[in-house]
């Protein structure tokens, strides 16, 4: 396939609805959409995708039910240490972002440790956005923005932004028929593509991720320009 997107993100929606449909609680939806997530970045190293980011959690989201954020947050704490082994194997970067003042000490531990183990590996980005938010990260980034200019020593605003150093999204894929962008990349998202499908989360695998990608792939992207200019 030519015209690959360099950086895939995914606002991963429908969980309550899957596990609804079946008649059984919400955090099943969670559970088996981390099988997705498992698939999909198979597919993303298969592929030689250079970045993967997930939103597995808004900054709105800590307005759930307590149990649900409980059992979302010991999800992604085990999911971390299930699939270190599978990082270094497939040689993948791991990375979170996003507000920590909320996270628990023991995940902000796992998860800096599975950052630092993997911070050398050179093949696909995993980025999960975890207690992430557009304004959110706008405003810190606009506050130490504000400093270092005070400072006489401020560089470009997007170097503020937590998404420092990784390029903007290409596709942004939204799952569960929502056709909106809930507070996710505001800024980075300036000329990505965006993909909406009906699929729910838990039953998007390998095979709807390449529909993605091919639909991705036959997008003219003008940034501005005219047609004529960019061929
Ligand atoms: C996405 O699924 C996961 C998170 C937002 C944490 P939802 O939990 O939002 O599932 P629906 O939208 O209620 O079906
Ligand atoms: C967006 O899903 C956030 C994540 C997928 C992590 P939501 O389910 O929270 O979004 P809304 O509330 O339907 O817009
Ligand atoms: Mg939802």
């Amino acid at each position: 396939m030519e015209n690959l997107p360099k950086h895939i993100t995914i606002i991963m929606d429908g969980n309550g609805r899957w596990a609804k449909q079946r008649g059984k609680e919400r955090i099943y939806g969670h559970i088996e959409g981390a099988e997705s997530v498992r698939a999909c970045c198979e597919l993303a190293v298969e592929m030689g995708i250079e970045y993967l980011s997930l939103y597995a959690f808004s900054t709105e989201n800590w307005n759930r039910p307590k149990d649900e954020i409980m059992g979302l947050m010991s999800l992604m704490a085990k999911s971390i240490l299930e699939e270190k082994p599978t990082f270094q194997k497939n040689n993948i970067r791991f990375m979170v972002l996003g507000d920590r003042s909320q996270l628990s000490e023991e995940l902000i531990g796992d998860i800096d440790k599975a950052m630092e183990e993997t911070a050398s590996n050179t093949g696909l980005t995993l980025i999960v956005f975890l207690s992430y938010s557009g304004k959110w990260d706008i405003r810190q980034a606009a506050t130490r923005y504000a400093e270092d200019m005070k400072k006489g020593v401020a560089g470009e605003f997007e170097d503020y932004l937590c998404t420092k150093g990784i390029p903007d999204p290409d596709l942004l894929i939204r799952t569960s028929g929502e056709q909106r962008i809930s507070n996710f990349l505001l800024w980075q998202c300036a000329y990505t593509e965006f993909y909406f499908t009906d699929t729910l989360w838990p039953d998007f695998r390998k095979p709807q991720l390449r529909s993605a990608i091919k639909t991705y792939a036959s997008r003219e992207r003008r940034f501005g320009k005219t047609s004529e200019q960019i061929k």
